[in-house]
């Protein structure tokens, strides 16, 4: 049976760990051949080791989503290696620390706004015009359920993911006629590192976890595998008709 991504090329931003990780790999499972990239080498070595040994197609390419000149050699590296971009999963984030919005720096202002919402830009303007010259394309944008029903301690993040939100709408109205569907994933809280440095800590204790836990129907933290899975419905032909929207994958929690 023909897999589900075969001949896609697919970048993932944030790949080093996380729901990039498994968003990264699900894709190669599937058939993609998939440009990883992240800040994190380390990582990103991790992950691409891991793909090729399971037999994926990958490479991987240093990348720091808030500089345009890194973004713009990631898409022309993506370009030269595979011959043009299919997708584009804009997932690199992170939070600044848990406090209340008047006790957050302008500095920690800017910084989370630089990744998550200059990062997202980046992205698609380095990737578009690649995809309307090759007819179409489909970007995913990782925002989160905070954009949509946000809780006190992170204003500012959750700010970001309310623009990258409103981006893709407005996206993809703009690139419809090029065939481009644009669409966003809205995460619960997971266990990831971006969750520990959000709250601070190295670990996510019990209590920690319970009290988060406690606020999703379904009862349990998301898993990497649900982003991944919701990712690759968005970016496959199933989701063909879905442009300009986001899926909520909180366990209802926002219900
Ligand atoms: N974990 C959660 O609870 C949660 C909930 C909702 C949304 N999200 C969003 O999901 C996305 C992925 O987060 P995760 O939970 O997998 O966390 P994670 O920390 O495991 O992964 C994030 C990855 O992004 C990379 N990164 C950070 N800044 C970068 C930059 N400037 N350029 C390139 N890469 C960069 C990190 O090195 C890391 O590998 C983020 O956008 C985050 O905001 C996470």
């Amino acid at each position: 049976m023909m897999q589900r991504f075969e001949g896609q090329r697919v970048i993932v931003t944030g790949a080093g760990s996380g729901f990039g990780e498994a968003t990264a790999s699900r894709f190669a499972a599937e058939g993609a051949q998939v440009m990883l990239t992240d800040i994190n080498e380390d990582n990103l070595q991790r992950v691409a080791g891991q793909i090729s040994t399971a037999g994926g197609q990958c490479a991987a390419h240093i990348c720091d989503v808030s500089s345009e000149d890194d973004v713009e050699a990631l898409v022309t590296n993506t370009v030269n290696e595979f011959g043009g971009v299919d997708v584009l999963v804009n997932n690199a984030g992170y939070s600044h620390h848990q406090r209340l919005m008047w006790k957050i720096s302008v500095e920690e202002f800017d910084a989370v706004f630089a990744v998550n919402v200059r990062g997202v830009f980046l992205g698609c303007k380095h990737v578009i015009p690649h995809m309307i010259e090759s007819g179409g394309g489909v970007i995913i944008n990782i925002a989160s359920i905070g954009a949509v029903a946000p809780r006190p301690g992170v204003t500012p993040y959750n700010g970001t993911k309310g623009a990258v939100l409103t981006m893709t709408k407005g996206l993809a109205m703009e690139v419809a006629r090029h065939n481009i569907r644009v669409n966003a994933v809205n995460p619960v809280a997971a266990d990831t590192g971006f969750m520990k440095g959000a709250m601070g800590v190295d670990s996510l204790d019990e209590e920690a976890t319970a009290q988060l836990v406690n606020t999703i129907p379904r009862g349990r933290l998301a898993e990497p595998r649900d982003i991944a899975a919701a990712v690759t419905y968005l970016a496959s032909e199933d989701g063909d008709f879905l442009t300009g929207t986001a899926i909520n994958v909180d366990g209802g929690r926002s219900v």
